[in-house]
């Protein structure tokens, strides 16, 4: 019986595009899809955007858009991520979804209908300008311990204080500035303290279904302090209005708080994908989504990374319990990714590892579906991307002991043999294989475990055997050999079955390249079971080089700071810039420093003046220059200025003009903005030229 697997990754807020730390979630879970559907069992793998809260209700205003639009744009920009590093989901939703107000609505009536909802009123600080209640991370002020300013309102950066909002001194408002004032209103709760839940969760937690420091972790969580503190509180699901998110039913002007319906996401994400008939077609399923999830064979799996544990371990599953329905059999948690050795993330300063510019400057994805999975295991352990280490695990590792065993193998099988391999195989050869595809359960094994960077360990210590086998039968020399035809067959087709085994262990991490590899062995997709049979005389395709290596120039391309926006400026005057010049253009005009010895009004002219000036020639020279109504010859006299000194000398009426005075102005309006003669910093001499 295949098995029945429901898969979600955690919501991804609405509010920015994707960081390497989404990817690195998908594509750990993506694997585990992949593999899941090699072995034969049904997956539905689904997603979906996280709409609601206060933060993208704020962004989106800031953004001059509604909250939907908001949102809706930036799912619009989520596609190329996910088709860029072959992230498979089977369908993706958002939590402000029809089927999602409808589905978190009911599980509040079922929670109610328990006696697990209370309300009690709550004292908060209010925004009176913006006549909203403010989350802590909306309201700053002076840290109580240390005074350090603008700090947040539940933890101070500098001196790490944590405390509540109500203790800051001079609170402000982060988005009016406005002082805050307390106001109480009603805040609606789910009675985690109950003791149902209490025994419910103790049990479900401790039951082995999670990773053992998960588990250690929560028990912390329930623990009270020898002063009784701690343990578990009751839980404040209800948020005033304005607030973008779902009603709670008979409560005018309030709304779930975005964590109590943003993991029914998950549930309304797939019952989307009922609707629009997918299961159906993918697998023949005839059940409706509510019949699906009444079955007990379905297993519910979630990835996600350790800091939203809490929400995933105690609130979802106890919501799911006590309104009856089906419980997660797999929370699997993993750790943070950082990038070049731990430096933080800054989503807004853009450092960082880019996914889209890892892309566009065509780097491979996967290559880095190969090194995160190189570096997972099923622990929740923080992984970094270090360049020296992706470089050395791409090139010496995924290209120089696996792509390497095709490219040494395939030239021969095509040129000398047609393409034909043959099933006449040495005992070494078979001994080889069948080492290979003894291999398949412990590979399958760490597959399902997560051990991702141990399956990959696995698959290369396997490449290595196979490439030893090559150095031991060198096919090029057998290639060169009298009568060694039948051999270089034999070690050739060896090569290729080897790989093909190879690459059907490598197919969760590497699909794209897997498919090249399927269409150049010339067979159907290949799933773990394939791994049983061996090729034989079959004939493959011509091979084409399947994988470069990284070059370190597009890892220094990568991480290269992004260049400084422009910025557009106000445009006074508007004259086009002329067209572009070559450097030999530019050098043909010999532009000179001048001081100007003298200067005189010119008889007759209302424009001219006549300047004498001194270029270092060691004569003066003459020149008229249009500046009359700009400048008095006296305020000229003494100063430097700049002078075009290879002009052609030109016959004015009133004498001979050697060069051009350089002068800066509109090209309109010459009377009202000015006219400016050029003058050099204090300290350049007659004649130094300018280049
Ligand atoms: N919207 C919530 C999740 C709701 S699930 C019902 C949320 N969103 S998030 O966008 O902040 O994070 C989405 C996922 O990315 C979470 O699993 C989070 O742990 C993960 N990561 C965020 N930064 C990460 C890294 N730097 N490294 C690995 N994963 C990280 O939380
Ligand atoms: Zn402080």
């Amino acid at each position: 019986m295949p098995r029945q697997l429901f898969v979600t990754t955690a919501l991804p807020y609405a509010n920015g595009h994707f960081h390497i730390g989404h990817i690195m979630e998908y594509i750990q879970a993506d694997i585990w899809v992949r593999f899941q559907r090699m072995q034969g069992h049904q997956v539905h793998f689904v997603g979906a955007d996280d709409a609601h809260g206060a933060p993208i209700m704020i962004a989106a205003e800031k953004a001059g858009k509604t909250p939907q639009q908001f949102v809706a744009d930036i799912a619009a920009g989520r596609k190329p991520y996910l088709d860029g590093f072959h992230i498979s989901f089977d369908h993706w939703s958002s939590t402000d979804s029809p089927e999602n107000h409808e589905l978190a609505q009911s599980i509040y009536r079922e929670l109610k209908a328990q006696g697990l909802i209370t309300v009690r009123p709550i004292e908060q600080f209010f925004d009176p300008d913006k006549g909203m209640f403010l989350a802590d991370r909306f309201i700053k002020g002076e840290c109580p311990k240390c005074a350090a300013k603008d700090q947040y309102g539940d933890s101070c950066e500098v001196c790490g204080a944590v405390y509540a909002p109500t203790e800051l001194k001079n609170p402000y408002s982060a988005l009016s500035g406005a002082t805050p004032v307390l106001k109480t209103s009603d805040h609606y709760f789910f009675k985690l303290s109950d003791p149902r839940c209490l025994s419910f969760l103790e049990q479900w937690t401790q039951d082995g279904k999670l990773q053992a420091g998960v588990a250690k972790k929560i028990k912390e969580w329930f623990t009270k302090d020898e002063n009784g503190e701690g343990g578990l509180g009751d839980w404040d699901i209800s948020r005033d209005a304005p607030y973008f998110g779902i009603e709670i039913p008979d409560a005018p002007g309030k709304y779930f708080y975005v964590w109590l319906d943003a993991p029914i996401g998950y549930l309304a994400s797939l019952k989307g994908y009922f609707a629009a008939g997918g299961p159906k077609a993918k697998y023949g399923e005839a059940r409706s989504f509510d019949e699906f999830m009444a079955d007990p064979q379905v297993e519910q799996v979630h990835f996600i990374g350790k800091d939203i544990t809490y929400f995933h371990t105690l609130f979802w599953p106890a919501m799911l319990q006590f309104s009856g329905r089906k419980l997660p059999n797999q929370v699997n948690v993993h750790g943070f990714m950082t990038v070049n050795n731990g430096e933080k993330m800054s989503k807004s300063r853009g450092t960082g590892l880019d996914p889209l510019k890892y892309l566009s400057l065509g780097m491979n994805p996967e290559w880095l579906r190969y090194y995160i999975a190189a570096k997972l295991n099923a622990n929740v352990e923080d992984i970094d991307f270090n360049k020296d280490d992706f470089m050395a695990r791409v090139n010496s590792d995924l290209v120089g002991k696996y792509i390497n065993i095709a490219s040494r193998a395939a030239g021969f099988i095509a040129k000398r043999f047609g393409g034909q391999l043959t099933s006449n195989l040495g005992d070494d050869g078979r001994a080889l294989l069948q080492t290979l595809q003894d291999s398949r359960t412990a590979v399958a094994d760490l597959y399902e475990a997560r051990e991702l960077g141990k399956v990959l360990r696995e698959i290369m210590l396997l490449a290595d055997r196979v490439n030893e086998y090559v150095d031991a039968n060198k096919p090029w020399e057998l290639a060169k050999q009298e009568g060694a035809d039948a051999r270089l067959q034999e070690v050739c087709s060896v090569c290729i079955e080897a790989f093909r085994l190879l690459s059907i262990y490598l197919k969760p991490v590497l699909p794209a390249l897997v498919a090249q590899v399927e269409a150049f062995l010339q067979v159907a997709p290949m799933a773990f079971a394939d791994a049983d049979r061996l090729l034989g005389a079959h004939v493959i395709g011509e091979y084409k080089h399947l994988m470069q290596r990284v070059d370190v120039k597009l890892l220094d391309a990568l991480f290269e700071p992004p260049a400084p926006p422009v910025v557009d400026l106000p445009k006074p005057g508007g004259e086009d810039i002329a067209p572009t010049i070559t450097l030999d253009d530019f050098v043909k005009v010999d532009l000179r420093i001048a001081r100007i010895v003298n200067a005189e009004h010119v008889e007759g002219s209302t424009k001219l003046l006549r300047l004498t000036l001194d270029v270092g020639e060691g004569r003066t020279r003459n020149v008229f220059s249009g500046i009359k109504e700009a400048y008095r010859p006296e305020d000229l006299i003494g100063k430097h200025t700049v002078v075009v000194a290879n002009l052609a000398p030109r016959k004015m009426k009133f004498g001979v003009s050697e060069g051009m005075v350089l002068a800066a102005s509109h090209a309109d309006e010459k009377g009202t903005s000015g006219i400016y003669v050029l003058e050099p910093v204090a300290g350049a001499q007659p004649g130094m030229r300018i280049r």
